[in-house]
């Protein structure tokens, strides 16, 4: 991997690569424009559109799905199932390719970008191919195996039937209704207003906010999972999910940037297993020389072509945010791991036990790494902690039970005037009752 360079010279020395045409999609929020609203501030008018739209399954082939079916309002507009991959299509049963993200924080994501060095940053999805939240909100709609429009008219034809028809042309002008490409970007528009000025989407109200502004104190336990999570000779989590504020922010506990962690073959996604395929299943494995039929390869493909020619680029996937990391029950981007034990006990044994981690279908042992083919194993990040190869763990058992306490105070929702009602997940209750 290239030298981290700061984010803002990473910005300056940009190289902006836009995916699609972005449809008006700047005026909307995304490439980092997010300032913290204050929690009285009202919506504007198209950001509460965005607000109906956002929930609204109307606008869907099945009837049945909304942006709010896979990013659950009431769990850090997350997933709230257990599916590693989201069901959608016209009858609520084709299979995605990816773990569902939070949306929390994702109007702070920078454009994307390649530094002069080489660094990737920014952009939409866990590829980084959409270029603004306005741009990637359209997706979805059209998306056959989400919301499964076949065209914009599609889309414009179910609009035309809900009841904030008339506020939609209100906002965007009646004139753009003949346009259904013009009225997707307006609806991108919305769902990207709603996203970055709602205050739910980016509260900052986790136990660690207050702790910082010196109204909450954190445990012993967690205090020494936050130290960890900082030393670059232990968990050194912190030079990826960065913990301190930038740009006068609270810390957002990403860089933006991506890497290739190396992780285990997910086969409970079903794009993964062997066997017949449904047609938008892409089959690139045996060009790539693969063992297996299909590979998420994240910024270089299948389904961000732009850098497909940038070898390097292979299965680097964009850092997440770890904010209410521990309500979710599919961490990475394939959900391999439902629970933050696993997850951080893998980074730290991932080269050490590896006859745990990497299997074939059939459970038995498979080589490292084995979500990529042979060709981009060279890409996996082997050089910084704590990824140690031939070595012994940078963490033990207990200190891993810290630092998973510590990414627990990360969970938005705490009162300082009430710390008995935090919603504690329940992976966090064991963590805090480990003794310290
Ligand atoms: C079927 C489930 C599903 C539906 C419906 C859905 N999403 Fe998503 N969303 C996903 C998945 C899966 C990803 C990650 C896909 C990828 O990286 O390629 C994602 C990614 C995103 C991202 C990128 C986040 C980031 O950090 O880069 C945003 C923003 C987003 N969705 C907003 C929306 C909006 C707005 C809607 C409604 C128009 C919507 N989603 C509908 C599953 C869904
Ligand atoms: C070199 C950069 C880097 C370091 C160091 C790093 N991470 Fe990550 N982390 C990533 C990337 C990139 C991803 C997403 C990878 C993917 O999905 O393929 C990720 C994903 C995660 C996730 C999954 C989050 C989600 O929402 O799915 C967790 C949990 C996590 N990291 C915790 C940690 C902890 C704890 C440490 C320290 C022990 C750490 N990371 C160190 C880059 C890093």
């Amino acid at each position: 991997m290239p030298p981290r360079v700061p984010l803002i010279l990473a910005c300056v020395l940009a190289l902006v690569v836009m995916t699609l045409a972005s449809c008006g999609g700047g005026s909307g929020g995304g490439g980092g424009e997010s300032t913290i609203a204050s929690a009285t501030s009202p919506l504007s008018t198209k950001a509460e559109l965005g607000r109906l739209i956002f929930s609204d399954t109307a606008l869907s082939v099945s009837g049945r799905q909304s942006c709010a079916t896979c990013h659950d309002p009431s769990n850090a507009f997350g997933p709230s199932d257990k599916l590693s991959v989201p069901l959608g299509g016209p009858g609520m049963d084709l299979e995605g390719f990816r773990a569902t993200p939070s949306l929390m924080y994702a109007s702070y994501t920078p454009r994307f970008s390649i530094a002069s060095d080489g660094t990737p940053s920014g952009g939409f999805f866990r590829d980084g191919r959409s270029p603004s939240l306005a741009d990637q909100a359209q997706q979805p709609f059209l998306a056959p195996f989400e919301m499964a429009n076949a065209t914009p008219a599609d889309v414009v034809a179910k609009l035309s039937t809900r009841p904030y028809l008339s506020r939609f042309e209100a906002v965007f002008g009646e004139d753009i209704m003949g346009d259904p490409t013009q009225v997707l970007a307006a609806i991108g528009a919305a769902l990207a207003a709603y996203q970055t000025e709602e205050p739910g989407f980016h509260p900052f109200s986790s136990k660690f906010d207050y702790y910082l502004k010196s109204q909450a104190t954190l445990s012993p336990i967690e205090l020494k999972g936050l130290a960890l999570f900082n030393d670059p000779t232990k968990g050194n989590c912190a030079a990826c999910h960065v913990s301190r504020g930038v740009n006068g922010n609270p810390p957002l506990f990403t860089d933006f940037t991506y890497d290739n962690v190396g992780l285990p073959r997910n086969w409970k996604i079903p794009a993964n297993q062997a066997g017949p395929q449904p047609s938008y299943v892409p089959q690139n494995g045996a060009a790539l020389g693969g063992d297996y039929a299909y590979y998420d390869l994240g910024l270089c493909g299948p389904f961000n072509p732009d850098n497909a020619f940038r070898g390097s680029l292979c299965g680097l996937f964009k850092v997440p945010t770890l904010r209410n990391v521990a309500l979710r029950q599919q961490l990475f981007h394939n959900g391999v791991f439902d629970n933050l034990n696993d997850a951080v006990t893998w980074y730290v044994t991932r080269d050490t036990a590896a006859a745990r981690w990497y299997l074939k279908q059939d459970g038995t042992p498979d080589r490292l790494y084995n979500d990529l083919p042979p060709v981009y194993v060279r890409n996996v990040n082997v050089g910084e902690v704590p990824y140690v190869q031939n070595l012994a763990p940078t963490l033990d058992a207990q200190e891993i039970g810290d630092v998973v306490a510590f990414l627990c105070a990360l969970t938005d929702g705490y009162d300082p005037q009430n710390p008995a009602a935090y919603r504690v997940p329940a992976q966090c209750a064991a963590a805090a009752s480990a003794p310290p």
